[in-house]
Parts: structure tokens; sequence; C-alpha cells
């Protein structure tokens, strides 16, 4: 990051549980993040809409949300922590925005593309416009580093698209925004099935949600793909054995670690106990961020306060951009 006073912006939307690969892939770099930088994280439930119309749950996964994002670090008092609808500034820039977003490059857009399949009864206009409202969220506060996932590189793109055309048209108000990469920090979390990485839509069985109860995540963990074990001393891995113990390297110990990487070499390792120790370690782990998130999220009172306190400061920002915005724009008589 080139300097101190760079401002990170990220949003999240409350359509699922966060799972392991969202918290040693994200989160635990954001709460690095709000160490370093001025840092907005907004949990967007707006964008939930397009795709999440009924909206009787959405408090709850709003509340669960925010909850699970506090329980893994991230400190209200420290990044704004906020909720989209609450920054109406945010609708009022996505509406210029949408002015200079063509239809050509809105239906190019791979995630339009895939929803639109997904849900073929109500691919609505705010589905198509879906990277507008993106980039309304990171601009309002005038920020230049996105920490998000490759699935969010083009959304990215676009935002600097747009970013290019505001500031060629009415003047320069924005820096483009990049998407923020933890290179080596990223960790890759595997799937327990033995494919790929662990995520919402994939097999669920084969993900470790934070909220998952100690039973599940033993039972998860107890089902993992294993074999009869090595024949050879020093053999190579096979994918999903490297997988157990790359999941063991998040949340074990090192004696525990070395213990299995020494069976391994000599060919005594006993999978069944290697994943029982997994499961334990990952109950340990897991057991108290499930629990502190468990009360912040029946505490609606502690919610409802820093909801409040970080749109107050998502406003701030909001309300200083949108006035040279409206400037720029000539919006004013
Ligand atoms: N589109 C993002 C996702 O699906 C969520 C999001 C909304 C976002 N607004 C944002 C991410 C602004 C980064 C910046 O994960």
């Amino acid at each position: 990051m080139s300097n101190e006073h760079a401002i990170v912006m990220s949003g999240i939307r409350p359509t699922g549980f966060l799972h392991l690969g969202n918290y040693f892939g994200a989160m635990r770099n954001y709460v690095k993040l709000q160490d370093q930088y001025t840092c907005f994280f907004m949990v967007a439930d707006l964008h939930a809409l397009t795709t999440h119309p009924d909206t009787k749950e959405l408090k709850n996964n709003v509340h669960r949300v925010l909850a699970e994002n506090i329980a893994c670090g991230i400190d209200p008092d420290k990044a704004a922590l906020y909720c989209q609808s609450h920054v109406r500034e945010t609708s009022e820039l996505y509406l210029y925005l949408n002015m200079l977003a063509y239809l050509g490059e809105l239906e190019k857009t791979t995630t339009f593309k895939e929803k639109a399949r997904m849900q073929p009864d109500n691919v609505n206009a705010g589905l198509l416009t879906y990277p507008v409202l993106q980039t309304a969220d990171i601009i309002l506060h005038r920020a230049t580093w996105v920490p998000v996932g490759k699935d969010q590189e083009q959304h990215l793109e676009m935002a600097r698209n747009f970013v290019n055309r505001f500031n060629h048209r009415y003047g320069e108000v924005f820096p483009a925004p990049m998407a923020y990469n933890f290179g080596e920090d990223l960790v890759k979390v595997p799937s327990l099935d033995g494919t790929g990485k662990m995520s919402k839509s994939e097999n669920q069985l084969a993900t470790l949600y934070l909220a998952d109860s100690d039973d599940l995540i033993r039972k998860k963990v107890m089902k993992a793909k294993t074999d009869g074990g090595p024949t050879s001393p020093n053999s190579l891995k096979p994918d999903y054995i490297e997988n157990i113990f790359q999941l063991m390297r998040l949340v074990s110990s090192m004696d525990v670690i070395h213990h299995y990487e020494l069976a391994f070499n000599d060919c005594t390792i006993r999978y069944g106990d290697m994943k029982k120790q997994l499961a334990e370690d990952m109950v340990r782990f897991i057991a108290p961020i499930r629990g502190k998130a468990e009360s912040i999220r029946t505490n609606e009172t502690y919610l409802k306060e820093i909801m409040e306190k970080g749109a107050d400061k998502a406003r701030e920002s909001a309300a200083a951009t949108m006035k040279l915005v409206r400037e720029a724009m000539g919006l004013q008589y």
C-alpha cells in the first residue's frame, strides 16, 4: 500500500454464514488493516435485495453478519462498521453513476450472467447494475483499496471505468480503486471433501462454519476423505491428505503437526486419530468465536449502537464526497 492515509473499503453480503475460508481468507486480514488504515466495512443489505427480495430474514442476517465480524476481531471503534442502507448518499451516487454505465458492459458482466441464469424469473435492473452500486459503495469514501477475492476483480475493473468516466466528464473527484491483494497472507482453506476451497455454495458438509456446533464440527471433520495410509516411507501426500495437514496448520500446535508429519513419513499414521485431533483443535478454535458471535447477535441494544456509530462515520465521509460530486456535476442552482 502506498500511503498511510489510504482508505480501505469492503462489503459483505448478508446472505450466508461465515466459514473458515472467510475467516482466514478475509476477516483475519481486515483485522490487520483496521490498525493501519481508515477502514469502512459494510454489510451490503441493498445488494442482497437483488437476489433475495424477501426481507423476512434480512434483519436476522444483518445482525448475524455484524456479530460474526465483530467476533472475528473487527473493532467498531477502529473501523467504520455499518449497514449499506443506513447511508442514503449511496443511493444518490448510485443514481448518478447509472448514467455513466452502459447497458452493453453491464450485460457482459460475469456475475450478472451467472445470476440471470440462476434466477431467470427475476432478472431485475438491480441485478444488472449491481457493479454500479458496488462502485458507489467504494467511491463514496474515495477509497483506493478494496480487499476482496478474485471473484470481485471484474467489478473493480468496472469501478475504475466508471471512475474514469466520471472524472473525465465532470472533473477529478475520485481516485481509482484497486483490489487489495494480500499476497503471502492469503491462506488457502481447503474443503473437507478433498476438492477445492471451503465456500458457501459448495458442499455444506465439507465447509466448516463459524456457527457450527461442536458436534457438527466433529462430524464434518471425521467425514473428511482419507485412505489406508502411505505404504512406503516419505511418500508424496495425495491432495486430500495434504488438505488435512493444511487445516491442521491453521489451528493445531506445532507439536501436533510435527507428530503427524513424522507419522506420515514413517507410515505409522492413523488418519482416524489425526482427524480426531484435528476435530478437537477445530472445536477449540471455533467455539469461542461462535460463543462471542452468539452473545453479540442476541444483544440488540449493542448492535443498534454499533450500527449507529458506524453509519455516523460513513455518513460523514459520504457527505463530504457528495458535496464534491454535486459541485463537479453542476447540480447546484
Ligand atoms: N459484491 C461483493 C460480494 O459479493 C459485496 C460488496 C458490496 C462489496 N459492495 C462492496 C465488496 C464494495 C467490496 C466493496 O462479495
